[in-house]
């Protein structure tokens, strides 16, 4: 791959950008050591593996051994290519890139995205417009108005409306310019004709909700009607920068919120959202006419924290029963908190605000129910407590009780399920358990595969690290002794690297081609190590010594004579490694806590 970015603006950006920052917005971090840990965004975990260095700038999982700078970390998280991760910091930390720095392809990508997000924040601005000004827009601010939803609500959220007729928005933004009908087009804006060239407006006398990412970016729209007619809602399509299994609506307004009380409400609805945010519950996101997923899931987690709690909000039984067998699908392999509240038949939770207003809600979810007691307490309710009924509350529930992945989990509900069936619980056990139990949890048991030697992975940590020392590694030729193939060229690539000036771990641990190089790179750069210039010099002497002992080892001499069939030199020296191993033993308990290999 060629680039094009000058590495001077490389560097810049590098010097700029600040990976406790960056990661800081998608993961809780918490201070350990002199590192910050968190919740791998990459793998699901229960206990914090991911670990970021600010003195490095850079960040390591020790669970799923993913690591690398600030770039890595965003062509990871993002799916970005490199030159799109330097163009995001660069744009992020105010370093201009001159134009000219990316292929023109690389350059196409990019700019179609910002193209159709500057379209769409185009076309919200007209919406809002049309709202605020137009005598048309007057059904709409009426129609919100009886809805309840305030000014400032209407601003918070930029609410909009989308007036009758074919062609208000072509017309508005494409009148001058044709060269936006692509963009609108792309965009999901319009909608070409069927047999002609023309296009007409994809959303035509609706409410419009215009849709952010988590960086307020307008990535889609949804639009309500304002009568009966169907479809009441409209979404946009999924574009490239509109995906509905990934993005939630008002995580831009509610993330702050999320992080502090460690909380999430998720409900489904456009209006419920905003009636929440307006009654003053902003920790709550909505999703986007789909079920809640594991994206979802993952994205929120990186926001309320390990412990974070989820609370799912829906309005009827059966949608209620559906999100409880999906979230005991989805949660339990993220091991969140998830809740769910159904709300009395009748009311979602919009009307339920309206109506009963913020604090009795508040009560409602104090109710709420992990997934598999909800599960428990609908069967109860469905089949009664007769013989009959037990029987079908049994078979309901064995399936979705033995999916449970996590044993003490599993054991907790099979009790509960024996106290409010009073059922006897050895009974049920053996009725659950006689089933093949399937693992919920993908417990991802990625063991961080140890390359090369001890003092191999020791000395390059030690450049990575205290690269004060590499003059002297090249002076002794170390790597050229180095038995592991990657790790030697690792450690060349390190000393490449030295040689164009880069001293810190950050400059270090990127290369663009080789994600296994980065991986074992930032997990070596990453521990923590006082190295000063006598403790590198010892290693440095103890790999050689070892080395040494190596090159002239009794192995080469013992290959010999077994090729040679010299059985009595063979006894001789096995003999004589013997007592070398022997001696080699009680040397290093001598030397306590010495290096050996
Ligand atoms: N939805 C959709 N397309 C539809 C119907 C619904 O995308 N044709 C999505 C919307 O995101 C909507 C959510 O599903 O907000 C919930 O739908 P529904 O309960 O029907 O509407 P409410 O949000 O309650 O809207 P309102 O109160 O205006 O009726
Ligand atoms: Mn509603």
């Amino acid at each position: 791959m060629v680039f094009f970015i000058p590495e001077e603006k490389i560097n810049e950006i590098k010097n700029a950008a600040d990976i406790v920052d960056l990661i800081s917005e998608s993961v809780v971090l918490k201070k350990a050591g002199r590192n910050q840990i968190g919740l791998c965004p990459f793998h699901s975990e229960k206990t914090p593996s991911f670990t970021v260095s600010y003195e490095k700038q850079i960040y390591y999982c020790f669970g799923c051994g993913s690591g690398g700078n600030v770039f890595a970390f965003l062509m990871k998280k993002e799916g970005y290519s490199f030159p799109e991760a330097v163009k995001y910091l660069a744009g992020k930390y105010g370093v201009n890139i001159p134009d000219g720095a990316i292929t023109p392809e690389q350059k196409q990508k990019i700019s179609e995205k910002e193209n159709i997000l500057s379209v769409n924040k185009r076309a919200m601005i007209f919406f809002s417009k049309c709202l605020a000004e137009s005598n048309s827009g007057k059904k709409a601010r009426d129609y919100l108005g009886r809805r309840a939803i305030s000014e400032e609500t209407i601003r918070h959220f930029c609410l909009g409306y989308a007036p009758e007729g074919w062609n208000a928005l072509i017309n508005y933004t494409a009148k001058k310019d044709r060269h936006f009908i692509v963009l609108l087009e792309k965009a999901g804006l319009i909608i070409k004709k069927n047999g002609s060239d023309g296009f007409y407006d994809r959303f035509r006398d609706r409410i419009i909700f215009p849709i952010f990412d988590a960086g307020s970016q307008v990535i889609g729209f949804g639009g309500r009607v304002m009568d009966d007619s169907l479809p009441k809602y409209l979404n946009s399509p999924e574009t490239v920068v509109f995906n509905k299994s990934r993005s939630l609506y008002g995580l831009n307004a509610a993330k702050s919120e999320c992080r502090n009380t460690e909380t999430v409400y998720i409900v489904e609805g456009y209006f419920d959202l905003i009636s929440l945010h307006q009654h003053g519950i902003k920790n709550s996101v909505a999703t986007l006419g789909t079920a809640i997923t594991s994206e979802h899931v993952k994205i929120l987690r990186g926001i309320v924290g390990k412990d974070g709690k989820f609370i799912l909000v829906y309005d009827s039984d059966e949608a209620g029963i559906k999100a409880a067998y999906r979230s005991i699908e989805i949660f339990d392999k993220g091991y969140a908190d998830a809740r769910i509240l159904v709300l009395p038949s009748g009311y979602d939770p919009d009307s339920y605000l309206v109506e009963y207003g913020s604090e009795s809600f508040k009560k409602a979810v104090s109710g709420a129910l992990g997934a598999v007691s909800f599960l428990i307490n609908r069967a109860i309710k469905k089949h009664g407590l007769s013989i009959d009924g037990k029987i079908h509350i049994i078979s309901d529930l064995k399936d979705t009780i033995s999916s449970v992945g996590d044993n003490i989990e599993r054991s907790l509900y099979i009790r509960e399920l024996a106290e409010k069936t009073d059922i006897d619980e050895s009974a049920i056990r053996e009725k659950i358990c006689g089933i093949k139990t399937i693992s919920g949890s993908d417990c991802i048991s990625v063991s961080v595969n140890e390359r090369g030697s001890r003092l191999e992975r020791r000395i390059i940590a030690m450049i990575l690290q205290f690269s004060e020392i590499i003059p002297e590694i090249i002076k002794r030729g170390i790597l050229d002794n180095f038995g592991d193939d990657l790790l030697k060229s690792l450690g060349y690539d390190i000393i490449r690297q030295y040689n164009q000036g880069n001293r810190k771990p950050n400059d270090m641990v990127f290369f663009f081609d080789d994600a296994e190089k980065n991986r074992i790179a930032a997990s070596l750069a990453i521990c923590e190590d006082l190295w000063d210039r006598d403790g590198c010099m010892k290693l440095v002497a103890q790999f050689e010594d070892c080395r040494e002992r190596q090159k002239d080892t009794s192995i080469n001499r013992i290959k010999a004579a077994e090729e040679i069939n010299d059985n009595k030199l063979l006894l001789e020296l096995l003999r004589e490694k013997q007592i070398q191993a022997r001696k080699k033993r009680s040397d290093n308990l001598n030397a306590s806590g010495g290096e050996t290999q």
